[in-house]
């Protein structure tokens, strides 16, 4: 039988009002995420096929057309920018669009959905999206919008969290309530169904830990709110609730204080290349 398609429900307004409130402050918040970026785009195609390092390169040898999906406030646009001729920033919020419409990076910016592109079927010759399509409804759409709109021979370079992210906290919550407080995500397996799903016969999945170091708690959760990634999922969100919860997730979490003092915080990333046959 057949496996169900991973489905989440994701209110995506209200995502987008989240990740746009969040969006003046996001890059002092995003720390984390600018290690997963700039790894993601050490993979970018060398060469031929278009590089970060390009600018000795005419432009008319760069491919057309590049997208920097769930672009954010932008802060890969500048270097994608030799890697292509006409570069794309597509963002869900209207608020991050705003903040990087800000750098100079000739990017055309749109705003729209990973699961409903506004590209025409076989327009694109690279898309690269970093830590944005773990927030899709259904990722198996997502990946089949993005095989329709790459080029035969395109890739797509992305970078998702999977299930084993934020563990600790997921945990530490566990003692408190029985509340979802940390979203949930993909396991390795089930991200590699979407994809083939999605149409995608070739793919690289690398599944890599990334341990962060808090001196406390509230840095972490701090950084979870700076970026405007609290829980969406389900729209059971409980909010990080009253000073006397805090204060009991605080004593749980104390049990991943490592030996140098500081607590551990867990990121499962999946790095991927996919080629469009
Ligand atoms: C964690 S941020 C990452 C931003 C940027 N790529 C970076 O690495 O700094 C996730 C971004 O994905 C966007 N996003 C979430 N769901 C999306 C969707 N369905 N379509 C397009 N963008 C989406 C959010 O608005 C947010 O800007």
């Amino acid at each position: 039988m057949a496996a169900a398609e991973p489905f989440q429900r994701v209110d995506k307004v209200q995502l987008a009002r989240r990740f746009g409130a969040a969006a003046r402050h996001y890059d002092a918040h995003a720390r984390f995420q600018q290690e997963v970026g700039q790894a993601l785009l050490a993979r970018m195609p060398q060469g031929g096929e278009g590089t970060v390092a390009a600018g000795h390169r005419h432009v008319a040898d760069l491919p057309e057309s590049g997208l920097d999906l769930g672009c954010g406030t932008g802060f890969f646009l500048p270097d994608l920018a030799g890697c292509c001729q006409r570069l794309y920033g597509l963002d869900l919020a209207p608020g991050m669009l705003a903040q990087a419409a800000r750098r100079d990076s000739g990017a055309l910016l749109l705003c729209g959905d990973a699961e409903a592109l506004p590209f025409a079927d076989q327009s694109l010759d690279w898309i690269f999206s970093s830590l944005a399509l773990q927030w899709c409804e259904r990722p198996v759409q997502a990946f089949a919008e993005l095989h329709r709109v790459l080029k035969p021979g395109g890739q797509l370079l992305f970078s998702t969290l999977l299930s084993d992210s934020l563990w600790q906290l997921r945990e530490a919550w566990r003692t408190v309530d029985e509340s979802a407080h940390v979203n949930r995500f993909l396991g390795l397996s089930q991200l590699r169904h979407a994809v083939a799903d999605g149409g995608f016969a070739l793919m690289e999945l690398e599944s890599l830990t990334w341990q962060l170091a808090y001196g406390e708690l509230g840095s972490l959760l701090r950084d979870l709110k700076g970026i405007g990634a609290s829980q969406v999922n389900d729209g059971r969100s409980a909010g990080l609730g009253n000073r006397q919860r805090l204060q009991r997730l605080g004593e749980a979490y104390e049990q991943y204080r490592q030996p140098d003092g500081l607590l551990a915080a867990s990121y499962q990333v999946c790095l991927g290349r996919l080629i469009r046959q």
